[in-house]
């Protein structure tokens, strides 16, 4: 049985005293789940929030990584800075950073196979275009970017990667994508592993959805069949909402 795995991307939200209060708030409400509870906060939030999260169920999550060690990049945070103060996921290629920052296919493959070498546990993003989407593109597109993100990973290495099919047209526009529609994109990511990698490593691997999940529309996505949990954005803004996300089944 996959686990549900419910991630909060605070984008860029949230200043140290806010994430403070937020976790604090959130702990009780999700203390009893048997979901992943992360929360992906901006760097500034980081070295806080895993203070506040130490010794609760709530683990910490960063929004992106470079993928050298070390060095003359202004501006970057390596996989090794943010391992060495405990944090435990990221984020890598949101659609955000594919679209303003330039990321491509090819960046989130060399900051995949980092974050796995150092021990990060990756959320790798795919998403469609309204107009790829239109044009009947979905699913060359979502499964291409799936295949060249894993380039060159192992089985066990695959296994450890968590995919979010996030649509980009669904993605703070309060479109959701639809729980049949959702689970049938998420199907053909995971046909994809499994003619690559082999059945028995597809069936591993945790696909969330992402795009304008919220606590109304959460225990319709979450209980497909192929959708593992969700990368929440603008409704993890909130400690009260986000935890009837992670109590979806409630
Ligand atoms: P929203 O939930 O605000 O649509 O954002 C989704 C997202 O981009 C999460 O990474």
């Amino acid at each position: 049985m996959r686990k549900k795995v419910i991630a909060g991307n605070w984008k860029m939200n949230k200043l140290p005293n806010e994430a403070i209060a937020f976790i604090e708030e959130l702990v009780p409400l999700v203390k009893n789940t048997k979901n992943e509870v992360v929360l992906c906060v901006p760097y500034t939030d980081l070295f806080y929030s895993l203070l506040v999260a130490q010794n609760t169920n709530i683990k910490i999550g960063a929004q992106n990584m470079h993928w050298e060690e070390k060095g003359a990049y202004t501006g970057e945070v390596s996989a090794e800075m943010l391992k060495s103060i405990g944090v435990e996921y990221v984020i890598i290629g949101h659609s955000e950073r594919r679209q303003y920052f330039a990321e491509t296919d090819e960046t989130v493959n060399k900051k995949l196979k980092k974050a796995l070498k150092v021990g990060l546990k990756p959320i790798v993003c795919v998403g469609e275009t309204l107009e790829q989407r239109e044009s009947g593109k979905t699913i060359e597109i979502i499964t291409k970017q799936t295949k060249l993100a894993l380039e060159g990973l192992s089985n066990e290495e695959v296994e450890k990667t968590i995919i979010a099919y996030e649509p980009i047209w669904a993605i703070g526009t309060g479109k959701t994508a639809t729980a049949d529609d959702a689970n049938s994109a998420i199907h053909e990511i995971r046909n994809e592993i499994s003619k690559i990698y082999g059945q028995n490593v597809a069936n591993g691997v945790i696909i969330q959805y992402g795009g304008s999940v919220k606590s109304a529309n959460a225990k319709e996505l979450f209980s497909m069949p192929d959708i593992d949990g969700g990368l929440v954005g603008g409704a993890s803004l909130d400690a009260t909402e986000f935890s009837n996300i992670v109590n979806y089944e409630k």
